[in-house]
């Protein structure tokens, strides 16, 4: 079993309430891209849409944060209603930021903390945070974009971390995002990967549902 958290970035931004509604009828968490144009090369919406959809979300909602300084926004999305908030370790090294301070600031508002990392950022550097965080995101590709392909290079980054996990014995959440559907889920929760977030797959199909219950 794996927690299915739909991309609200693929959804029908028109039909907005239509697609928060799937989540809530058929997933478990709404997985929430925010952008900045500056850590990523893409924007993509802020706390307008956010309030928004907090406002119908009968799930727990889980802000990917994908910009700079992520500590200036920690609880303004807590007041939001995020239940689970994750910050790139790139955007740490990039700011010269201690990422336990900002792991030790979302917990603090009550808010799981989360790390999120690209396919090519070292696991020397990811795994000491095994015993830091709530849980860690594995991009399965690079962040910026929804509907790119899958790296199959996810799977072996997905048993390293839960090895690390088990070998400490401390259980954490592991969230694989990007390209990421019915052809691949089982595979990766055979690895370890406990939430699984989707865009294309759920929202790009005429069929949502099922692909969620394919995935699950
Ligand atoms: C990419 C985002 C993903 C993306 C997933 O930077 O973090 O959450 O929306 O979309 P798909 O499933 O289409 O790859
Ligand atoms: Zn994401």
């Amino acid at each position: 079993m794996a927690l299915i958290a739909p991309s609200m970035l693929a959804a029908d931004f028109l039909n907005l309430g239509k697609d928060v509604d799937v989540v809530n009828k058929y997933a478990d968490i709404f997985h929430l891209d925010i952008m900045d144009g500056t850590l990523v090369p893409n924007i993509s919406y802020g706390f307008p849409v956010v309030e928004a959809m907090a406002k119908k979300a009968e799930k727990p909602m889980d802000a990917h944060l994908m910009i700079v300084h992520p500590e200036k926004y920690v609880e303004r999305f807590a007041k939001v209603g995020v239940s689970y908030l994750s910050f790139h370790l790139e955007a740490a090294d990039r700011d010269g930021l201690d990422p336990k301070e900002i792991i030790a600031l979302i917990r603090s508002n009550g808010v799981k903390a989360g790390i999120a990392v690209n396919p090519d950022y070292p696991l020397e550097k990811l795994l000491p945070y095994v015993p830091e965080v709530d849980f860690i995101l594995i991009m399965s590709v690079f962040a910026g974009f929804g509907g790119q392909k899958f790296i199959e290079g996810t799977y072996e980054r997905v048993k390293a971390v839960k090895a690390e996990a088990d070998r400490l014995g401390v259980k954490i959440d592991i969230e694989v995002d990007g390209g990421v559907s019915p052809a691949n889920a089982a595979a990766l929760k055979q690895c370890g990967a406990t939430m699984l977030v989707a865009g294309s797959a759920v929202f790009k199909s005429d069929n949502p549902r099922e692909v969620i219950e394919l995935m699950k």
